[in-house]
């Protein structure tokens, strides 16, 4: 199977995954492995923290906005829970990306490019089942491309959501990249202070595979001087990686 169709599979699946009922499984800690098992390439990039003297740096406190979580920042306890999630379509983040994403997906739909939320935020256990799905579905290594380990997903921290289009199919998969709310949301999220979290291209850099929809709350102040300075992902902003 091609890369581009498995990831459709998977996008599918994740999205059947993730709208069925959490499974109920007991927390424990993430596998020791979990901060080295990066896709072939990506450990010399983050691991290796190729740090810049003059980036700022990178919050650790899952409390702060502007907080890195991959695959070599896991959150911090690991079992974090955020206070004070609200719903938006059903779909919890905490109070200030809420608001954030409410004013978006009223401009989205003003330019008609309606959003609907798909997956906000997932706790350490609904996490652990997810990965344990997709690497039985996908194997390990697949599984590490399109989905984090527990206790290493900025879905754990409440300020980060997963956006469809709200008419159309392409939820969840690469594809929405090309609809018109894709689109619509790569050029504007930066405006509500988010960012797409793993753009196209970043995978050795982000350790995940390009997703589309997978939308980030850093601030405005972040979100804003990324788009000024085109830096592409949260990793080049806060000096872990070169650019080029
Ligand atoms: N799909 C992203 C990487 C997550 O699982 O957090
Ligand atoms: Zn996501």
């Amino acid at each position: 199977m091609t890369h581009a169709r498995r990831t459709g599979v998977a996008a599918a699946l994740a999205c059947a995954l993730l709208l069925s009922p959490a499974v109920a499984v007991p927390a424990h800690a993430a596998p020791a492995a979990a901060a080295v098992a990066l896709p072939h390439g990506t450990t010399a990039v983050l691991a290796g923290a190729a740090t810049s003297p003059s980036a700022p740096v990178p919050p650790r406190d899952p409390r702060n906005i502007g907080v890195l979580v991959n695959k070599t920042h896991p959150l911090s306890p690991k079992s974090y829970v955020p206070r004070g999630l609200v719903r938006v379509q059903g779909h919890r983040l905490r109070a200030e990306p809420a608001r954030a994403l409410k004013a978006m997906m009223a401009a989205a739909r003003k330019a008609g490019a309606p959003l609907v939320t798909v997956s906000g935020y997932r706790s350490y256990a609904t996490q652990k089942a997810l990965f344990a799905r997709y690497s039985r579905l996908y194997g390990v290594a697949y599984a590490s491309r399109i989905s984090a380990r527990p206790g290493y997903s900025e879905h754990q921290t409440g300020l980060t959501m997963d956006v469809g289009a709200a008419h159309g199919g392409c939820r969840l998969g690469t594809c929405f990249g090309n609809t018109k709310a894709g689109r619509w949301v790569a050029a504007n999220a930066w405006r509500y202070g988010y960012i797409v979290r793993y753009p196209r291209g970043q995978e050795k850099v982000t350790g995940y595979s390009y997703e589309p929809w997978h939308l980030r709350y850093v601030g405005v102040k972040i979100s804003t001087a990324m788009k000024k300075a085109k830096i592409p992902t949260l990793e080049h902003y806060y000096g872990q990686v070169r650019r080029g």
